[in-house]
């Protein structure tokens, strides 16, 4: 069983993935961390976000074991992301892995941006989360404050809504739900309202 799950940046997509793959007992891939692990790569090697080649050439090698996953998390490296996620160069490199993992046997959970459009349209179920914006910010805040980081929540909600403007509106893949996806908004859900809502899904689907 293939399970996607796309959405926006902090609407609890990351949270779900996880918990969906461990209630299943199935390998999950955050597609977000690769093209966070590549702004990584290009910010450590003074290679310019918006050089296609350059990024391209670090996406086709990049190897997830190399980072350690909370450099990945800071605020600054997934600005960075969102800005080498709109270079078709970098998709295209790393689409065969994404795929994949998809595709491996016995089923995989992935979460990301394109992965019910782009990677695995043929998924079992696709999921399309997201949350209001201000709820966004603020659930970012306090991870992000969590993390140490020194933000406002205003300059939060400033980096979110430039981050949908750019992830929904690049040529390339596009953020945006499959038109069948099952869409679940958790403005006013707790995780495991949320995760009860997509067992009910998958349940639904399985049963088919
Ligand atoms: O999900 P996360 O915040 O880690 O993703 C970081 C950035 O990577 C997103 O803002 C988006 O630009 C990009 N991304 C993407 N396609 C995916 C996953 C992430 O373009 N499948």
């Amino acid at each position: 069983m293939i399970i996607v799950i796309d959405g926006t940046t902090s609407s609890g997509k990351g949270t779900l993935a996880k918990r969906l793959a461990k209630h299943y007992g199935l390998p999950h891939l955050d597609t977000g961390l690769l093209y966070r692990a590549v702004a990584k790569a290009a910010m450590n090697a003074g290679v310019d976000l918006r050089d296609e080649a350059a990024c391209a050439a670090l996406a086709a090698d990049i190897d997830l074991a190399d980072f350690d996953e909370r450099d990945l998390r800071t605020a600054g490296v997934g600005t960075g992301a969102s800005v080498v996620a709109a270079l078709g160069g970098v998709r295209r490199a790393l689409f065969a892995l994404q795929r994949k993992f998809a595709h491996r046997k016995g089923g995989a959970v992935l979460d990301g941006r394109d992965i019910g459009t782009v990677i695995a349209p043929d998924a079992d179920v696709k999921l399309w989360v997201d949350a209001d914006v201000e709820e966004r910010a603020r659930r970012r805040f306090l991870e992000l404050s969590g993390m140490g980081e020194s933000v406002t929540q205003h300059a939060v909600l400033m980096q979110l809504k430039e981050r949908d403007a750019r992830d929904s509106q690049r040529q390339d893949a596009p953020m945006k739900p499959a038109d069948d996806a099952v869409w679940i908004d958790t403005t006013r859900m707790n995780p495991d309202e949320c995760m009860a809502k997509a067992i009910e899904v998958v349940e639904a689907k399985r049963k088919r």
